[in-house]
């Protein structure tokens, strides 16, 4: 679509992002042993991750420095034919990764002057989960294509991809179909996903549990010698794991170690690595989300004294 859209057809992304698995979604990432070379036309390049910035540069005296590279990028490795510009508003995988203000609108801007398509990956963010519908709208930014996922269909699998006006011929132009796009029934589990969404106001909800969460983490970070950094937007966290918080050497270790802990007193969360991520259900009671982190916390605990800290 977006080639078509632009006429040109190579791709800008970020370090870490990831945008699933498909050939296309592969060549927009990090590439493992088993997925071979990057596909032509495929470039990444710096992230915002301000806790560990590539240029080694402090937000916000930086000026965002990394995004002026994204012009170098443009200018020394692509031919100039760059359709799009692919990103997440904040990194899942990654680890929640959360921007600073403005690099989105920085990107933006950057689009806008070099005719290049924004393209927000919003399948793990849509549906209020950062507390927005969009996570985008926490820079008042619109991109010109956007993907759903994952909440859109609350457990059943439907997905979108949305286009800004302008470009909604191109849809018919290269008859963007699928053999089960458009499915009634996936329409009607989005739609009534998105009516709950409203009724129950779930947006003011996960900025609600995320905001006690997020401040019991910032209390838990003074506490423990290993945690570096806490972050998150509304329902999508992360407790960054370190060895020293002087170096901020990532901690796998004891990232496994706390995953696995906290998974045998019965917590169900996602694996990790030197990286504890978590996007709890945002209608989740506070008191057992508050009960979830006080397990988290346990498990941090353990790992100290097990590792000498
Ligand atoms: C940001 C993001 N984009 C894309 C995907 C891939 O979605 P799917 O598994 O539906 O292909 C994921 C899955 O985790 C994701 O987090």
């Amino acid at each position: 679509m977006v080639r078509a859209a632009t006429g040109k057809f190579e791709f800008i992304s970020f370090h870490r992002d990831f945008h699933g698995k498909t050939m296309g979604a592969v060549g927009l990432a990090r590439l493992d042993v088993s997925q071979g070379l990057r596909a032509p036309g495929f470039f990444l390049v710096p992230r915002a991750y301000c806790y560990r910035c590539e240029f080694r540069q402090t937000y916000p005296d930086c000026d965002l420095l990394c995004t002026d590279y994204i012009r170098t990028a443009i200018k020394e490795e692509t031919s100039g034919r760059v359709a799009g510009i692919v990103l997440e508003p904040i990194q899942g995988w990654a680890g929640s990764v959360v921007p600073p203000d403005g690099w989105i609108q920085r990107i933006r801007a950057i689009c806008d002057e070099f005719g290049i398509l924004m393209m927000a990956d919003e399948v793990l963010t849509c549906m209020a989960r950062t507390g927005r519908m969009f996570a985008m709208q926490h820079w008042n930014t619109v991109p010109d294509v956007m993907t759903l996922g994952k909440g859109f269909g609350n457990g059943f699998p439907v997905t979108a991809m949305l286009v800004a006006d302008q470009y909604k011929e191109i849809i018919e132009k290269i008859s963007a179909s699928t053999s089960y796009g458009g499915n009634p029934m996936a329409c009607a589990a989005a739609l009534a996903s998105i009516e709950v969404i409203e009724e129950e106001d779930l947006c003011a909800r996960a900025s609600h549990l995320g905001g006690i969460l997020l401040e019991e983490m910032e209390c838990m970070a003074a506490r423990h010698p290993i945690i570096g950094e806490v972050r998150g937007v509304g329902c999508l966290l992360g407790i960054e794991l370190v060895k020293d918080k002087g170096t901020r050497e990532p901690f796998e270790k004891a990232g496994q170690l706390v995953y696995q802990k906290a998974f045998r007193k019965g917590l169900a969360w996602i694996p990790a690595g030197h990286i504890l991520r978590m996007s709890p259900p945002m209608i989740m009671e506070d008191d057992m989300a508050m009960k979830g982190l006080g397990i988290i916390e346990e498990a941090i605990y353990e790992t100290e004294r097990e590792l000498g800290y």
